[in-house]
């Protein structure tokens, strides 16, 4: 069984929620908060649940954008809140770029324990059951520890494109139907 669970957040989880995000502020990580629907530019949490809520249906999501669903991912073991992940339901010509369908990241006292390539795994279960079978995830080249997450979990790297900031990213592949 997986060590870590992956559950949509409410109105309860506040306070881990609040306590995730506070160490990503004190290690000077707010912008590595990938995954997280925004919350590192939301600062009131409230706010950001009605956000997620919005994004999470089709007919309640800004017609700019793309539908995604929230998670947070809890170690079983100890109901620790370990990272996040959101799940685009589908892409637009950014997103087919940069971005892709799956954001995520781990709290950085969590890191280097396999956490990051189990929620990815967790998350691929989820794409499953929104029917999205072929998902594309993004990138930095330098990001070696976001790479290695990918290609472990099916990624196949497709190319490489230079941001709008100048740095390199990758466009890797997972084909669910050629996993399992
Ligand atoms: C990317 C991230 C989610 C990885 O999480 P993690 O829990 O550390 O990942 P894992 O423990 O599963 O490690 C995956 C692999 O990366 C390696 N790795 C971890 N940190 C590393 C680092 N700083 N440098 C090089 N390799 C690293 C691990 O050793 C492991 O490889 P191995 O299995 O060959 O040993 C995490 O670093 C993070 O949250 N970063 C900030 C947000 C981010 O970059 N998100 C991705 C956006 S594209």
């Amino acid at each position: 069984m997986s060590e870590l669970m992956l559950k949509i957040p409410t109105i309860k989880d506040k306070k881990i929620i609040e306590d995730f995000k506070e160490e990503f502020i004190v290690n000077n990580e707010i912008d590595n908060m990938f995954g997280c629907g925004s919350l590192n530019k939301f600062d009131n949490f409230e706010m950001w649940l009605e956000k997620i809520e919005k994004f999470s249906n089709v007919k309640t999501c800004p017609s700019d954008r793309v539908p995604a669903t929230q998670f947070i991912s809890i170690r079983i073991s100890d109901g620790k809140m370990i990272g996040m992940v959101n799940i685009r339901h589908n892409l637009n010509e950014q997103l087919l770029l940069h971005g892709g369908h799956i954001g995520d990241c781990v709290r950085p006292s969590e890191r280097g324990k396999g956490y990051g390539t189990i929620q990815i795994s967790l998350a691929l279960n989820e794409c499953k059951k929104l029917n999205i079978n072929k998902i594309l995830m993004t990138c930095d080249k330098d990001n070696i520890a976001s790479a290695k997450t990918i290609q472990k979990n099916g990624g196949i790297l497709q190319d490489e494109h230079i941001s709008e900031n100048g740095i390199p990213f990758q466009r890797y592949w997972i084909d669910l139907n050629n996993n399992n």
